[in-house]
């Protein structure tokens, strides 16, 4: 492909092009400001990318997600969230005995210092399980700060975030601990974690461990949102694995990402209270002097549909059958994607549901709280974060990121004394 030509003043520059192996097309304005001293602008980096990456490739016209070429649906349909990890972290499926080497590992390394445990005393009770979440895998590195060993150090936070994130629920409904058992699965142990008490174990269901798992992998990966970019940006200074990931979490808690799981289910509850009239609430979306926007609705990629959205939808329906489920919030949820698809201004605007739209009403089936949904979502991204993490540590040509800025601020001011000062 030709190199791309910018007109700047008058003056042509030839910027070289990038072709991805989907046939992405990129200009390359690495050199662009040595040459000729502009940047280029993009507020909320809209069209800019920050990165080639091997990971994954999402098509949003097509509605296209697939993890090292895979298919999101095949995955869904086929795979454990276990081997979806392998998949992303090392870029191919493991064979059997890389599975079982894997999943060894995962289960022997579960356990968490039990000094860690005092810090979990220390939070209140009504502390948001993300806070706990992001601080606790932060000072991970304080237990694990041989960086060398990446690839022990991707198992142990793989396990561990799991018994942290189950022990955070724990802290918040007065529970003792349950600590993790050798002999269950990845989604298995964390449902032991998160429901026996001391006087009944918990009984294991295929149901839910089923349900998990396909939260877990559509959860897994999507290339440069904004919390996998925050995971890259601090690790790009040679962070370490558990600081970058922390802060990966904390860009995830937000209801703008990740957090849309928890306001989602509040916003159903709250049209359900409010006499279930979601046809209001559909004008107030639209209204744009209303704050009110439809949670669960849109996406910066997707431009067609959501495939993660479109599996969940049916996956809601199944689980909550099995489990003998009936929730209203769900034909509210219906109800609202029905009118969307037919209103011209969602139409227009290519509103489509996204994946937090239909997972928290799963994830309410299995009794797991509210509070916890963004907690849930970060176990299932942790291997897309680690994964993007690993391929930028690999590339020893990376960069520190830093991008630049357009000052629009007051220009040189005399300094006034604070007497003299109006
Ligand atoms: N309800 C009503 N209107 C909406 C919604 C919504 N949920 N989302 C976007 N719009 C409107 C905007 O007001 C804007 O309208 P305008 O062109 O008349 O100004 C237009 O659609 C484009 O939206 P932007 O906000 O410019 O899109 P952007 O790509 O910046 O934001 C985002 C994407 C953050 C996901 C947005 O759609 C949103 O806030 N959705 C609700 C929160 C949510 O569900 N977040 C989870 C996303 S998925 C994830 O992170 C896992």
């Amino acid at each position: 492909m030709e190199n791309a030509k910018l007109i700047l003043n008058g003056k042509e520059y030839e910027l070289p092009v990038v072709v991805g192996s989907e046939d992405e097309v990129g200009v390359d304005i690495s050199t662009f400001r040595a040459k000729s001293g502009a940047i280029t602008l993009d507020d909320g980096y809209g069209n800019t990318g920050s990165c080639k990456s091997a990971i994954t490739f999402i098509d949003g016209e097509k509605g296209i997600l697939r993890y090292r070429g895979y298919p999101i649906e095949e995955l869904a349909e086929n795979a454990s969230f276990v081997e979806v990890c392998y998949l992303l972290i090392y870029g191919k499926l493991p064979n059997q005995a890389e599975l079982a080497a894997f999943d060894h590992q995962l289960t022997r390394h579960s356990l968490i210092h039990e000094d860690m445990k005092k810090f979990f005393e220390g939070f209140p009770s009504s502390a948001h399980p993300m806070a706990i979440l992001s601080a606790m895998i932060a000072s991970l590195s304080a237990y694990y700060p041989d960086e060398n060993n990446v690839d022990l150090n991707i198992i142990r936070l793989l396990s561990k975030a799991r018994t942290i994130a189950a022990f955070s629920y724990k802290k918040s409904v007065g529970q003792p601990f349950v600590y993790p058992l050798n002999d269950l699965g990845y989604c298995e142990n964390f449902l032991h974690m998160l429901f026996a008490v001391p006087a009944e174990p918990y009984k294991i269901s295929p149901t839910l461990t089923k349900a998990l798992n396909l939260l877990l992998i559509l959860h897994a990966d999507h290339e440069q949102n904004c919390s996998t970019s925050t995971v890259r940006m601090v690790g790009s200074s040679q962070a370490n694995l558990f600081a970058s990931i922390s802060a990966g979490v904390c860009a995830l808690w937000g209801p703008l990402h990740g957090g849309a799981n928890q306001e989602v289910i509040e916003m159903l509850e709250h049209i359900r209270a409010d006499g279930g009239d979601y046809k209001k609430y559909m004008e107030m979306a639209k209204d744009k002097s209303s704050s009110f926007k439809l949670m669960g609705f849109g996406h910066r990629v997707y431009k067609n549909f959501d495939p993660r959205a479109k599996i969940l939808k049916k996956a809601a329906d199944a689980v909550l059958a099995e489990l003998g489920v009936a929730d209203p919030t769900l034909a509210i949820a219906k109800n609202l994607e029905d009118v969307a698809l037919n209103d011209p201004y969602f139409v227009d605007r290519k509103l489509y549901p996204n994946v937090d739209f239909y997972s928290g009403i799963i994830y309410r089936a299995m009794n797991i709280p509210t509070d916890m949904f963004t907690v849930m979502f970060a176990l299932g991204r942790l291997p897309g974060w680690i994964a993007q993490w690993k391929e930028m540590h690999d590339d020893k040509s990376a960069r520190i990121n830093r991008p630049r800025q357009i000052y629009i601020g007051a220009p040189k001011r005399e300094w006034v004394p604070v007497n003299k000062r109006a």
